[in-house]
């Protein structure tokens, strides 16, 4: 098997291959854990209540047991408990959605109004008519280390994989792919493309549904440091007037971490997109933090740049290529996608191996989108 992209995604599909005993070459044009697609950025927002839909719930209660089970014996977890938080007005997407799936599938949850939120998480301002649902299993992870973890698991059963190697061409028929990049040739009986942002490239036949888009992240420094550490902030997802913020605890370097949701809506190109932080940038970020998070008002220690890739109803996309059933497509996950990375490598074991999967992936079918 071949797998073209080791990022959050590709990193996980190439273990889960190998541990069931398939010969796995993975291909990355970058470094592993590199800072240019869509895996990077030290913290990665994990949570079950997932307001999106509550279809998610299961699938994420399976990605939350083989992150576990990857990170087991390493001295620093890969998998950081930290309680999260889901908030907006009554009626909003965030708040409603994250209560729903909750209740749905039964997940151990509060509600808190706005004087509850301050109270209890110091780093908080909210507005007066804000409601969350506080969630005690969400969390972080560490995504350079996550997809690290996956290599090495990956090349202990045996897995191949080549960075600095780009893919130019493949082609699939009869049951073969062959596979050209700026190094050689290779031929599988599958291949399973994982490539993020740079899947209208590879897989063309879905660009006319996707759209990469620029984020930003920033790390603000803080002031009142107890009411940001990992102990006392949650991750949270915050539905405001501004727009769709999500943010972090200060863990591993300096500074309070938040991002918005499609940031300034740009589309854009990975390889041609500005990864610098404009004041533009700044601004965006800062407007939220200086009214919702005051403690954390300070200078901005650190930014990074990343992208989303995103679908119409930004749901993800897992499915056989349509021109070729030898070929796996998985991924474009519109930026939610990395917290299901261990749970999606699984999905392509199964999908690869045995030509079908137990877990429920039919809202990821690309029949759904006319192309
Ligand atoms: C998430 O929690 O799923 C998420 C956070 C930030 C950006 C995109 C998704």
């Amino acid at each position: 098997m071949i797998v073209v992209g080791v990022g959050g995604m590709g990193s996980a599909a190439a273990y889960h291959l190998a541990a069931r005993g398939q010969r796995v070459l993975a291909l990355e044009q970058h470094t592993l854990a590199h800072g240019f697609g869509s895996s990077h950025g030290l913290t990665r927002i994990i949570r079950l209540a997932y307001f999106e839909d509550p279809s998610y719930v299961p699938l994420l209660r399976r990605a939350f047991a083989l992150w576990r089970a990857l990170g087991e014996g390493m001295d620093e977890p890969l998998l950081h408990v930290t309680g999260g938080l889901d908030v907006g007005r009554a009626g909003s997407v965030v708040f409603e959605g994250s209560r729903r799936s909750c209740v749905e599938h039964g997940l151990p949850h509060e509600v808190l109004d706005a004087g509850q939120l301050a109270a209890r998480f110091p780093g908080w301002t909210p507005p007066s008519d804000a409601l969350a649902v506080y969630q005690p299993d969400a969390g972080f992870l560490t995504p350079e280390r996550c997809i690290l973890a996956h290599a090495a698991a990956a090349q202990a059963h045996g897995a191949i994989i080549h960075t600095g190697e780009r893919l130019r061409s493949y082609t699939a028929a009869h049951g073969s792919v062959r596979v050209e990049t700026d190094r050689g040739v290779y031929t599988a009986a599958q291949l399973v493309l994982t490539a993020g942002p740079w899947m209208a490239d590879v897989a063309p036949v879905l660009a006319p549904v996707l759209v990469a888009e620029r984020q930003m992240l920033g790390w603000f420094d803080v002031s009142d440091h107890a009411a940001f550490t990992p102990a006392a902030f949650p991750v949270f997802v915050f539905e405001a007037e501004e727009g769709t913020f999500y943010g972090f605890p200060e863990y591993d370097v300096p500074g309070f971490k938040i991002g918005k949701y499609h940031h300034r809506a740009e589309a854009v190109h990975p390889d041609r997109m500005d990864r610098r932080c404009t004041p533009d940038d700044e601004h965006v970020l800062r407007e939220a933090v200086t009214r919702y998070f005051p403690g954390a008002d300070g200078a901005l220690r650190s930014s990074a740049a990343c992208l989303f890739t995103n679908t119409p109803d930004e749901h993800f996309i897992i499915d056989r290529a349509p021109d070729a059933p030898e070929v796996l497509l998985v991924s474009p996950c519109s930026g939610h996608g990395f917290k299901f990375c261990s749970v999606i490598g699984e999905v392509c074991a199964d999908l690869v191996v045995d030509g079908r999967t137990a877990h429920d992936i039919s809202r990821f079918r690309l029949s759904r989108f006319a192309l």
